[in-house]
């Protein structure tokens, strides 16, 4: 079969290898400094640079733990930010107005991938 994915992408994984409503964290590309974090809502799925705006930490505390207890926001560990997951704006904390860096995602044959190094 025909690979007719564009070049300069990068897979991260299966749509099914993050939990229905969860995220997961990805390390950065060769070189790169930041890593990404892929958050799934049915077939949904919004990937961001997992930095925060407020000082550029990365958004977890812990591998994978990257959601609100109820599982509707983003949240930063440094100082407790709160992003929405479709979007990526800051609703509440130090950083509120900003939001996430957004990354391009692909879907094709139930895997994700994105444009760049990611
Ligand atoms: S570093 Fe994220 S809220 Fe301060």
């Amino acid at each position: 079969m025909e690979n007719l994915m564009p070049t300069g992408m990068r897979t991260l994984c299966r749509v099914t290898d993050i939990p229905e409503n969860g995220a997961k964290g990805f390390p950065g590309a060769d070189g790169a400094f930041t890593g990404l974090v892929a958050v799934r809502q049915g077939d949904n799925v919004y990937v961001y640079e997992n930095a925060c705006p407020h000082i550029g930490t990365p958004l977890d505390w812990t591998p994978d733990r990257f959601l609100s207890v109820d599982g509707r926001h983003l949240i930063c560990a440094t100082h407790g930010a709160e992003f929405t997951i479709a979007t990526g704006a800051c609703i509440s904390g130090p950083c509120r107005g900003d939001r996430l860096t957004p990354v391009d995602v692909v879907i094709r044959d139930g895997s994700i991938h994105v444009l760049g190094d990611g």
